[in-house]
């Protein structure tokens, strides 16, 4: 049911995105030379390690591993599928896109990106009754007591929903919009009486705020009462649509997400005023899980622009351990979390209004860490003078220990409880360590695989594998003496492997570029060609000429594949009866002749070079 591209179309949309322009429209990016450099939007760093290469239309970060082309940018920093990164290129460069294989799903739904566009219609609809309706005067005047007029209302494009059972129903009539996709984008509700079918407006007498995704593109609305004794909800949601899913969505993503990935960090309060506030008083990184528990979807979509999460919590709610939870989440998806408490009676918005953005900002500053968070509610729970008082202690807070992602973060937590519970830091570690063994499978709770750290990506491969690839990129020329003298078994990792066999089999095209031949949502992959391709080379820094170094690499690699074929050997001679170790006796020693000859030297290996008889 996937759409498909051909080839030759993405190769299209690749040649008409130049990928500095599209990285450009994100990060700020500076001339170095023939590349361009720029702060990582993958990691926190202060110097830039962050590469655009506009000759080969590839980025790189040397700080954090991550690289691929113009499609990987968009995957990773808009968390977009393939086919969206596509499309979105796509019509950056005014193309029309053909699908080989239309998406059959799709059939008979109305388009998504015609669901956006109406959408934007029903909020410049709302918008323009709050502006100009008589009716909408005490919807004006509300705004206005609670300082929401001005500015921030184009800022966030509040409207108002008359006071009318099908005031949106008529507009959308004469626009065209027929009630079926009112009730797509669940702008409207159906009532069935009998065999009679009725719809009216969700939304009536309410301020209309919208909500929207990543990309801006309105998915929702809210409504909000205008007192306290009007009939229905304080707050009115549209329901999970095609376009909305409270568990996913996070308000304010969309005028937040640029300065999150400047300071990596993002601060998550409960309501959407709550967030508006904080945008009015110029406090752009801040985001709101409109009153549900945060999800790993949540998480997932932080993680993309934030290293850290500070979490605003209200005091007036009994959510101590909904922001404990909220905060496992956050940290099994590798974020780090703080913890900032509210005064008792306040919300951020209130907060901002009564006490101002310093005392604000100090609360953020003061934020606590999720352990020392949990440690200050356990003391108030249970008497910690008591064995068994620190022994629960103890364990509740090794759980939210175990969700920690990092060694590093898990030490400084370990360190904190010692501290705090008079516990030996020795004693907590076996704890965790048994804790950890006897925990449930985290699988169901944890959506997503825990980060590699770049350290293991670097070492996943072998150093002269490596080595080789970096050289076939750099001097295609040598790719016959690598044909003629290696075999594909001596490469053992496979994806140096396959890069290998792949710039063989392309030597003489030269155009051939690695990177669209492997998977473009495979971070391993993009990051190691990116890096090899970007990385001052180790290899070609050397005076040798590329012939040498090839033959160099080649006997290493053959010397490690014949001692890892004769260690092999060995362990089946233990296991096999006398009469059946001969033969393998006599290859062994064939084995060690022929190590011995590859390392005197090229000349002396050749002849066994040439003939890598390698009976299996
Ligand atoms: N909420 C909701 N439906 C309700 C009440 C609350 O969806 N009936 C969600 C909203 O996202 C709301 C959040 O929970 O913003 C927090 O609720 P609350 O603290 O009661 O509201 P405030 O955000 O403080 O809103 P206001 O200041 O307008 O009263
Ligand atoms: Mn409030």
């Amino acid at each position: 049911m996937g759409k498909m591209l051909s080839k030759q179309v993405i190769e299209d949309i690749r040649s008409r995105n130049d990928i500095t322009e599209v990285i450009g429209a994100y990060i700020r990016l500076k001339r170095a030379g023939s590349a361009f450099k720029a702060l990582c939007p993958f990691h926190k760093e202060k110097t830039p390690s962050f590469q655009v290469n506009p000759h080969k239309q590839i980025f790189h970060c040397f700080g954090c591993g991550k690289g691929g082309d113009v499609f990987s940018f968009l995957m990773e920093y808009e968390g977009m599928s393939f086919i969206e990164a596509a499309k979105v290129l796509a019509e950056r460069a005014g193309m029309n896109i053909e699908w080989e294989d239309a998406d059959s799903r799709a059939a008979g739904r109305t388009d998504k990106n015609r669901l956006y566009q109406v959408h934007e219609e029903v909020v410049q609809f709302y918008r323009e009754r709050l502006k100009s309706a008589p009716a909408a005067e005490p919807a004006r005047a509300y705004l206005k007591d609670r300082q929401l007029d001005g500015e921030i209302g184009d800022t966030f494009q509040f409207g108002y929903a008359p006071d009318e059972w099908d005031a949106l129903i008529t507009w959308g009539r004469k626009k065209g919009f027929s009630i079926e996709l009112l009730d797509e984008l669940g702008l409207v509700i159906k009532s069935e009486k009998g065999d009679k079918t009725h719809y009216y407006d969700r939304f009536r007498k309410r301020i209309m705020i919208p909500i929207r995704d990543e990309l801006g593109r309105p998915i929702a609305f809210t409504g909000r009462v205008l007192s306290a004794d009007q009939h229905g909800g304080k707050y009115v949601n549209s329901p999970e649509t095609i376009l909305f899913s409270k568990s996913r969505a996070l308000f304010a993503v969309d005028k937040a997400r640029r300065a999150i990935v400047d300071e990596r960090r993002a601060i998550v309060c409960e309501g959407q005023i709550d967030a508006i506030r904080c945008h009015q008083a110029g406090l752009i990184t801040v985001v709101a899980s409109q009153g549900t528990a945060l999800t790993g979807q949540h998480a997932h979509l932080l993680k993309r622009y934030a290293d850290e999460v500070v979490l605003m919590l209200d005091a007036d709610k009994a959510g101590e351990d909904a922001a404990l939870r909220g905060a496992h989440v956050l940290m099994d998806a590798g974020l780090s979390v703080l913890i900032a408490q509210l005064p008792t009676g306040e919300d951020p918005d209130t907060m901002l209004l009564n006490q101002g953005k310093d005392a604000f900002l100090a609360l953020v500053d003061n934020a606590q860490s999720v352990v020392e968070f949990q440690l200050n509610i356990l003391a108030a729970r249970e008497d910690l003078s008591t064995e068994a008082g620190v022994m629960r202690a103890e364990r509740a807070v090794l759980e939210t220990i175990q969700h920690a992602q990092s060694a590093l973060l898990r030490d400084r937590f370990v360190q904190q409880v010692s501290e705090r519970l008079g516990v030996r830091e020795n004693a907590l570690r076996v704890d965790l360590k048994s804790q950890a063994d006897h925990r449930p499978s985290t699988r169901e709770t944890q959506p997503l695989p825990p980060r590699q750290s770049p350290a293991t990506r670097k070492t996943r491969h072998p150093h002269d594998e490596l080595a080789l690839v970096e050289l076939l990129l750099a001097h295609p020329g040598i790719a016959p003496l690598v044909e003629t003298y290696l075999t594909p078994y001596d490469l053992t990792d496979p994806l140096c492997r396959k890069m290998t066999l792949l710039l063989i089999e392309h030597q003489d095209d030269p155009g051939f570029r690695l990177l669209d031949h492997l998977d473009a949502g495979d971070q391993v992959s993009n990051s190691l060609i990116t890096h090899l391709e970007m990385a001052p080379s180790r290899v070609l820094a050397d005076e040798i000429p590329p012939e040498r170094a090839a033959q160099d690499l080649i006997l290493c690699l053959r010397r490690n594949s014949l001692e890892r074929e004769r260690a092999h050997l060995r362990s089946v001679m233990q296991a096999v009866e006398p009469a059946e170790q001969s033969e393998l006796q006599i290859r062994s020693f064939e084995l060690t002749h022929q190590l011995a000859a590859l390392r005197q030297g090229w000349s002396a290996a050749v002849p066994f070079l040439e003939n890598p008889d390698r009976s299996e």
